[in-house]
């Protein structure tokens, strides 16, 4: 259990069960969460490529979390912004507070020096996955610039990569 720094209290928004990017804990919480950070274009799953990423909306993929996390009775903060920086912004907070992260970054994945800074900065894991295969996809996708600083890198398996990346976390904290 972590105890949520003093800080700005912004009331908390629930949408299925789960805080939303507005969402900040008022301070002197006690919690134990894990944060999914999405990256640009991921709130177009279902409809963007379903050949490369599946038909599952990101909604979805909340929807099965947020069900894992409530039986472990961690909670779940689920977010997708288009900009590097909320990101950046998003795991400075989960690193001051020392909660693991799940981060498909999108396409900053392979060009964002930024989030290859906060995840170095960042006293917490961030465990990098993908929808597809970076690898068996075009060339500018091979290299990403987070794994280097990554707890650890899943990728290929769709909706599941986000499932196994949160049973990593679920089982290094048991
Ligand atoms: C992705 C792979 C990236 O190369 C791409 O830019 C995405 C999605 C994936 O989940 O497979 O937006 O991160």
């Amino acid at each position: 259990m972590i105890r949520a720094p003093a800080g700005p209290v912004r009331p908390l928004r629930f949408e299925s069960g789960c805080v939303t990017q507005q969402a900040r804990l008022a301070p002197g919480t006690v919690m134990d969460a894990v944060h999914v950070l999405n990256g640009p274009n991921l709130n177009l799953l279902g409809t963007r490529e379903p050949e490369t990423y599946g038909t599952a909306t990101l909604a979805d993929i909340e929807q099965r979390l947020s069900a894992l996390c409530k039986r472990s009775g961690k909670t779940l903060h689920f977010r997708q912004s288009n900009s590097e920086g909320d990101l950046v912004t998003w795991v400075q907070e989960a690193g001051r507070l020392g909660e693991p992260v799940i981060l498909n970054a999108g396409a900053y994945s392979h060009t964002s020096i930024a989030l290859h800074d906060a995840i170095k900065a960042a006293k917490t894991e961030v465990i990098e996955v993908h929808l597809s295969n970076i690898h068996a996809r075009e060339e500018f996708r091979h290299k990403s610039l987070i794994s280097p600083v990554a707890r650890g890198v899943i990728f290929g398996f769709g909706a599941l990569s986000y499932i196994l990346a949160l049973e990593a976390i679920l089982n290094e904290a048991a």
